[in-house]
């Protein structure tokens, strides 16, 4: 007997299907990844232990004896977390675990987002969050950014666009702390221009602070969400960077009023329990003082990608050294196509992140690339920036070696 062959049956409009995995490239500079020596393991095995020993039979029931915001003990963690950090006064009750902060993002555009709509984005922005958008048809305007993140005159002149037009945008959506990819931080001036301005448009805020955690000095400005006092700004975090991304923990604050309506969309009856319970164990106790151990490793790291882009590209690679996370977003010559560069790198072991897939405008992009420190060991850092080189320079002539040699020449 045949097959049934379900094609004829699928549903229209569904994303191209997913290529098998087939293991990581040699030189993995891809996606959100962290670096395993740093992986607490030890504590996180202590945690489990300690947590089951005490309090694993609620797991008999659905949503543990929590309700369905997740984990009481996580959350009371991270209200007292996001008040030392960001400045963040919330109750227990205004946090809502998620899986992994991707499904806060998919809440948040279920709850506000509707074919047609339109939404302000930063010019470069993570790949998940533009790429939701894209398939749920919402126009996505990108505002230019500069060293102090989001310009608020470029946002003006959007908003005002936007008004002449008729047109009230649903969100503005930025990761004020530690952009990605461009590692910039939102300075606090910005941050109270951003919501004046915010406000006087009638617009809410989508603070995404993915990577607050990891900043060189520690100087954590003020979350957006706890300079707002008309609570227009939907504040989302996640563990995924300052503990381990597989264990798919992330969360929102927002107003219970939201929250309850968000609610009713998150149809998982709960997200995994057990990484809840790990991590309020660990986190209770220990992440103050793993976090700093975690981010000097990382500027370590970013330490010999900066080096090694410098000895192997010259001045044909530019960058500026982000004040945190585990990006380098590199901008090479003009010339240079980062998506064929990808596909030809891929090819010899290399996997890199084209310009195009973070940015609404492709112009820009096209010259641009990310590259992830956080998981390579050093030496497949300077080995695998070494491969890229020589990989650009047979496909488009750049970096060209005389510019290497004149930029040894000149020490
Ligand atoms: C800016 C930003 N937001 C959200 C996410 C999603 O992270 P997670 O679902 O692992 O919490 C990422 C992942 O890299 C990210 O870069």
């Amino acid at each position: 007997m045949g097959l049934l062959d379900l094609t004829s049956l699928l549903a229209p409009g569904l994303p191209p299907p997913t290529a098998k995995w087939s293991g990581f490239a040699k030189y993995n500079f891809v996606g959100g990844h962290n670096d395993a020596s740093q992986l607490p393991l030890d504590g996180l095995i202590a945690s489990a232990t300690s947590v089951l020993r005490r309090e694993g039979r609620t797991l008999a029931n659905y949503g543990l004896e929590s309700g369905p915001l997740g984990y009481l003990r996580l959350r009371e963690f991270l209200v007292d977390k996001l008040k030392r950090d960001a400045g963040i006064s919330c109750a227990a009750d205004e946090i809502l675990i998620t899986s992994g902060s991707l499904q806060a993002i998919d809440l948040i555009n279920a709850l506000l987002l509707d074919r047609g709509d339109t939404v302000l984005v930063e010019k470069v922005t993570y790949f998940g969050s533009l790429n939701r958008l894209t398939r749920l048809g919402v126009n996505a305007i990108g505002i230019s950014l500069d060293d102090d993140g989001l310009r608020i005159d470029a946002l003006a002149s959007a908003l005002d666009d936007l008004k002449r037009r008729g047109i009230r945008a649903k969100y503005i959506y930025t990761i004020p702390t530690v952009q990605n990819p461009t590692g910039t931080i939102m300075s606090e001036a910005r941050r109270r221009a951003l919501l004046a301005l915010a406000q006087a448009h009638d617009v809410p805020i989508f603070e995404d602070d993915c990577y607050a955690d990891l900043i060189w000095d520690g100087k954590r400005p003020p979350a957006l969400y706890a300079l707002s006092e008309r609570r227009d700004v939907i504040h989302i975090g996640s563990f995924s960077k300052s503990i381990a991304p597989a264990l798919r923990v992330g969360f929102i604050v927002a107003p219970w009023e939201l929250l309850s309506r968000m609610l009713p969309l998150k149809t998982d009856a709960g997200s995994g329990a057990l990484e809840q319970m790990v991590l309020a164990e660990y986190c209770t106790a220990h992440f103050t003082t793993h976090v700093p151990e975690l981010t000097r490793g990382l500027r370590v790291k970013l330490e010999t990608m900066m080096e090694s882009f410098s000895e192997q590209f010259g001045t044909a690679a530019e960058f500026t050294d982000p004040k945190g996370g585990i990006f380098l977003w590199v901008k090479l010559p003009d010339e240079v196509d980062t998506l064929k560069l990808a596909q030809a790198a891929q090819a010899a072991g290399i996997a890199i992140n084209p310009g195009h897939e973070w940015s609404p405008d492709k112009v820009y992009s096209r010259p641009r690339m990310r590259l992830c420190f956080g998981n390579p060991s050093k030496q497949a850092i300077r080995e695998g920036v070494a491969a890229l080189a020589d990989v650009c320079r047979r496909e488009f002539g750049v970096p060209s070696r005389i510019a290497n040699v004149e930029r040894r020449a000149q020490g």
